[in-house]
């Protein structure tokens, strides 16, 4: 049996790429220092699948944490979750972002050379792509300059990746996601925004619940069908089997090239007027929203050609936006 480290493993997208590992047979090791989910997300994992998985709260900023992990620990690959993520608080605080997001991933990769471990995966981001000027957008797509830290950490974290695997003969595949929304079906695992959300779905979700009194819809003057931006929104648990699909790529060294990054996304692009529309209509809940001003940094319209993907990886998405957001209205019931 394999054995996979997941960093980040009880966070959204982490916790059900642990689901998906162990349904297809993985044996998983959790590295998570519990900065942005709590410890009950383990037992969650382990009452979908019946199986615990290893558990280490580390926080791979500690470099002699993750030496002795690595010392005392041997994996056949490593998927890497674990990072900060909002994109507003990355323009605040650009040196924690950099700090945690580049240092962890130099560390990782610095351990996994020096136990000549291999087989990476990285969470990577469409926003390498800014405003692409074709869509849908193709991996060829040219990676325009980042327009916060937090999307400059995953550029540059592609970039280190790319050179270790020339210089220590690593091989590395980076999942460049789209929007990734929606909960597993089982409702004991999903998104857990801390504060007041700054995406799209759990907004409205708290909204519908009562706990936001309304939603704004930021710009609706964009050239878009309804006005209205547009992304490409993924369930999570699609996003999570493209892991699986992306591993296994490597293990079987099927991959072409030592680095490679695919898009993660279901090649659909949506409105947010018809994210509200669909919302209402699997949820029965009519939602309060107005219209108000574009969003600082905010792009016109991101959905990805899934084509390579696809292809290279043998996955595609098998859920309907539906089904990711009456899931995401059953997690919100729960909480
Ligand atoms: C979606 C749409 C908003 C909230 C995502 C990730 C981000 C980064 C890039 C990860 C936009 C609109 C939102 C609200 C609204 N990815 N909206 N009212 O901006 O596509 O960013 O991809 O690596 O971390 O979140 O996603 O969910 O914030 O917004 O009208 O209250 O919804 O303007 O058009 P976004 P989002």
């Amino acid at each position: 049996m394999k054995k996979i480290l997941v960093t980040g493993g009880l966070g959204f997208i982490g916790s059900h790429t642990v689901v998906e590992l162990q349904h297809a047979g993985f044996e998983v090791v959790i590295i998570d220092d519990l900065s942005n989910t709590t410890i009950e997300v383990l037992e969650n994992i382990t009452s979908i699948t019946g199986i615990n998985p290893e558990f280490h709260q580390i926080d791979l900023r500690v470099k002699t944490a993750v030496q002795q992990f690595f010392d005392t620990t041997a994996v056949d690959g490593v998927i890497h979750f674990a990072a900060f993520k909002a994109v507003g608080e990355s323009v605040e605080k650009p040196l924690d972002y950099y700090e945690n997001n580049i240092g962890s991933l130099v560390t990782l990769l610095q351990e996994m050379k020096n136990h000549k471990l291999d087989h990476f995966i990285f969470s990577s981001s469409c926003t390498v792509y800014g405003q692409a000027d074709e869509l849908p957008i193709t991996e060829n797509a040219p990676i325009k300059a980042a327009e916060s830290p937090y999307g400059n950490t995953k550029q540059i974290g592609e970039a280190i990746i790319k050179e270790s695997c020339n210089a220590y003969a690593m091989n590395a595949i980076a999942l460049r996601y789209f929007n990734p929304i929606g909960a597993h079906e089982s409702i004991k695992i999903g998104e857990l925004p801390l504060g007041v959300p700054q995406n799209l779905i759990p907004f409205i979700t708290q909204t519908a619940a009562g706990i936001r009194e309304e939603l704004s819809v930021f710009g609706d003057d964009y050239p878009t069908s309804d006005g209205t931006a547009v992304r490409d929104y993924i369930h999570v648990v699609d996003l999570a089997k493209a892991h699986i699909a992306a591993l296994q790529r490597l293990l079987n060294k099927q991959n072409e090239n030592n680095f490679e990054y695919y898009n993660v996304g279901t090649g659909k692009g949506t409105s947010v007027l018809e994210v509200i529309k669909t919302f209402e209509k699997v949820s029965g809940k009519s939602l309060h929203y107005k219209m108000v001003g574009r969003r600082e940094g905010d792009i016109t319209a991101a959905y990805a050609d899934t084509t390579i993907a696809n292809k290279k990886l043998h996955w595609k998405t098998e859920k309907s936006l539906e089904e990711a957001l009456a899931a995401a209205w059953k997690w919100q019931l729960k909480q």
